[in-house]
Formats: C-alpha cells, structure tokens, sequence
C-alpha cells in the first residue's frame, strides 16, 4: 500500500488536533487588518514578513489593510528543524528597502520564546524607522522571555507545537488550511 503523505494524515486521518479553523483565521485577520488601516491611514508603511513561516499569514492580512503600504521579506532562522529553539538566531536574507525614516512593521508567524523579535527589534532599531512595531499571527504568551511590546496579535496559543498555515515541522506541512496540534 502506498504510504499516507504527513498532509493526509492531518487532514485526512484525524492524526491532529485543529487548534484555528480557517473560519476564525480569517474573521481575526480582517479585523487585524482593520486596526492596521485605522493606525497607518496618511501614512505609507512597508510591511516586512519574516520568512518562511509569515508569508501566508502576510499575503492574507494585506488584503485587509486599505492604505498605501510597501512589502518586503527578510529570513532568519533559529530552529533548524528541531521543535525547540536552537537558542541562535541567524540572517539568511536581508531586506533590499531603505528604512530610516520608515513606518516599519515587521510580520512574524509565531512569537515563542521572543529570540527572533529581540534580533529583529536590535537590527531595525538601529536603520533608525519612523517606526518600528510588530505584528504576530501567534504567540505562546507561557514561553515569551522579552519585554519588546507586539502590537497586534492574533491568536495566544498554549505551549504547543503547531503546524499549518504557513508554520512547517521540518519544513513540511506549511500548506495546510487551518492551525493544527502537533500531539
Ligand atoms: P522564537 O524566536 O523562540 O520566538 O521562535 C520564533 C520562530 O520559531 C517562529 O518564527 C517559528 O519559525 C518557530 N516556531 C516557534 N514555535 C513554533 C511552532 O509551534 N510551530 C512551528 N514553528 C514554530
């Protein structure tokens, strides 16, 4: 018998528990979505997603943010492809936009410990933006370790590891709909 791929066996097999369905994902990112608008109008922010994980969660919230607005994609990486944080953060694609003097909001998929944000707070803070705040479509308020404020959050979540959504476990299952547990 042909093996199940790990995408059939989450949606498929009931292998996992959905933590976000895709209803509440997009009723929550329209009304971040609103809030940006309403915090940027007469302003021309560029928004920059964290790569990999932030780009759906990105693709979808710009589409409910009604004002001139830039993009760009930066990448780091601390995990590698273990579950837990390597504790090390590392730059593997820089932005190509000028940022002094820009209204910057940095677009993470998921705030756990707060090492990433801390690397990214440090390295944008010192291009001097206009402004600097970050948006997180998750974050696991029990782990957080920082003090760096996020300004728009989607959902908290509990101590577990989640997939989908743009959120891989080694480098799979990004492309699943909604927000699965990993048991
Ligand atoms: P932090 O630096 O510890 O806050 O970790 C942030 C990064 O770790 C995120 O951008 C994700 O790439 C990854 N990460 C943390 N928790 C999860 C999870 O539950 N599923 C998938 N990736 C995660």
């Amino acid at each position: 018998m042909k093996q199940r791929s790990e995408f059939e066996k989450v949606v498929y097999d009931g292998g996992f528990r959905t933590l976000l369905s895709r209803d509440q994902i997009d009723q929550r990112i329209r009304e971040m979505g609103k809030q940006i608008t309403e915090d940027y109008r007469g302003k021309q922010p560029i928004m920059i997603a964290v790569l990999n994980g932030a780009f759906l969660f990105m693709a979808d919230l710009i589409r409910h943010v009604e004002i001139d607005l830039e993009v760009d994609f930066i990448k780091i990486s601390s995990y590698g492809d273990a579950k837990v944080s390597s504790g090390e953060v590392r730059m593997l694609k820089d932005i190509n936009a000028e940022i002094q003097g820009r209204h910057v909001l940095l677009v993470e998929d998921i705030v756990d410990t707060g090492l990433s944000i801390g690397f990214l707070h440090e390295k944008f803070m010192a291009m001097q933006p206009a402004s600097l705040r970050f948006v997180s479509f998750l974050i696991k308020p029990e782990n957080v370790k920082t003090d760096i404020p996020i300004h728009y959050i989607g959902f908290e979540i509990p101590n577990e590891f989640v997939v989908g959504y743009g959120l891989d476990y080694k480098q799979i299952l990004r492309n699943l709909p909604a927000v699965y547990v990993m048991e």
